[in-house]
């Protein structure tokens, strides 16, 4: 079993790190405490490739593997979860999903302004009744000839109030249950689009999120994504491999805390020592490593399987469920080794855990994927696939 990087990997790796130490980290507790989107650092991550990873060269974007993918995101997040969510959705959900099942004509059309971050994506399934349970969508697009009509209400939209492409799911024939369900590319300034107030989070504060509405949005007929009813199919592909994208979000802000955690206690002294020497922490600093170190297998090896072009959906879901778990506790854990500064704003760590809490949540919650993973169990995955010679083999 080989656990190496390679050097292109290592440099991207490198250079996230490098630029989220030296360009997120400034002004990040300003951005979350005024809830100020980080139009700049956008701009800058747009200029060195962080926006369209994964896009092939030929459509604008950086032709890498999901792998690298990770190691950026887990470097940003680190630092600045609300940064790193505006990469993992333009990336992982709406270039990923326009390369894969949109036509020639959409990714021309779409690709290349997305990939350099001149054009921010937001998905948009959730609506305010559903949200775990996503063939429950009330957004109707009715099919009038040359185009469809869309109508209806999304909720807690990433990048809803800076996004100029939105890649929506609603219901064309209700019928038909969730094969009746399809995925527009729709663009913001079209009539009928029309942005809600920024919602006012606990966490990723300076990413914004909002509530979208849409009312007689003629949709054409071109920007359909796939075949008629492949909407529902649709979302759930792609969500497969976001999962991959906030699980390194999760591993991110749990390496972060604990970093930050290691610094501190090595710095600070009680009863004549350093923390770090009482047991009390040492022992917290090693099951934060150690459980890291698992979550950290978990994200890589569901990276790995999707560069393999395997089934990944069962390790998606398991690598995100334990990450945002790990996240959560570990956060958590770094506040209290703070004491008393892990409760100021000025430590990092009291935003580390805000943010955390969101990982357990978006992109399907801990619930629904523990209903993707216990269903693939069920069907007979007992075990994910492993690389035996040159042979994924599974059970
Ligand atoms: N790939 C392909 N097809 C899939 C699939 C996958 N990964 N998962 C399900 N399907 C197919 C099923 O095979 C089935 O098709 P058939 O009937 O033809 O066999 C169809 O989809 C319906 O599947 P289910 O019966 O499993 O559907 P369900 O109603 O039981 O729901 C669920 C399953 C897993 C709970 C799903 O609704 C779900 O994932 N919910 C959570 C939604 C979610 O993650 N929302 C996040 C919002 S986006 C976001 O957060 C972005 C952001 O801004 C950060």
């Amino acid at each position: 079993m080989y656990f190496n990087l390679t050097e292109e990997q290592l440099a991207v790796q490198a250079a996230a790190r490098e630029f989220a130490q030296k360009e997120l980290k400034p002004g990040v507790i300003e951005r979350d405490s005024k809830m100020q989107y980080p139009t700049e650092q956008v701009r800058m991550m747009g200029e060195l490739g962080f926006m369209g990873m994964m896009v092939s060269p030929e459509y604008g974007g950086g032709g890498m593997d999901t792998m690298s993918y990770v190691l950026a995101m887990e470097e940003l997040s680190k630092v600045d979860s609300s940064c790193s969510v505006i990469v993992s959705v333009n990336n992982s959900l709406v270039c990923w999903g326009i390369e894969e099942f949109g036509t020639e004509a959409q990714k021309l059309k779409y690709l290349p302004k997305l990939a350099t971050g001149e054009w921010i994506g937001s998905f948009c399934l959730s609506e305010p009744e559903a949200g775990s349970d996503a063939t429950s969508q009330r957004t109707t697009a009715e099919d009038m000839g040359d185009y469809y009509l869309l109508n209806g209400t999304k909720n807690w939209i990433t990048n809803g109030g800076t996004s100029k492409v939105h890649l929506v799911i609603a219901q064309t024939n209700a019928e038909a249950g969730h094969r009746g369900i399809n995925a527009f590319i729709v663009e913001t300034d079209w009539d009928g689009v029309v942005v809600g107030a920024k919602e006012d989070k606990l966490g990723i504060r300076s990413s914004d999120t909002h509530t979208i509405m849409y009312n007689d949005v003629k949709v054409p007929k071109e920007n359909r994504i796939g075949d008629d009813g492949f909407g529902f199919k649709f979302a759930m592909k792609t969500l497969s491999g976001g999962r991959i994208g906030i699980a390194a979000q999760a591993l991110g802000i749990a390496g972060g805390a604990y970093e930050l955690a290691v610094d501190y206690s090595k710095q600070r002294e009680a009863f004549g020592k350093p923390i770090s020497k009482h047991q009390a922490i040492a022992f917290k600093l090693a099951d934060m490593a150690t459980e890291i170190e698992a979550a950290k297998l978990m994200v890589y090896r569901s990276a790995w399987l999707k560069d393999q072009h395997a089934n990944y959906d069962s390790a998606s879901a398991m690598a995100k469920l334990f990450a945002s778990e790990v996240a959560m506790r570990h956060t958590v854990e770094a506040v209290q080794i703070h004491g008393g500064y892990g409760f100021v704003k000025e430590y990092h760590v009291e935003r580390l855990m805000r943010d955390a809490k969101i990982t357990q949540i978006y992109e399907g919650t801990s619930e629904v994927q523990r209903i993707v993973i216990s269903r693939n169990v069920l069907k007979g995955q007992l075990y994910i696939p492993i690389l035996a010679g040159e042979e994924l083999v599974g059970v």
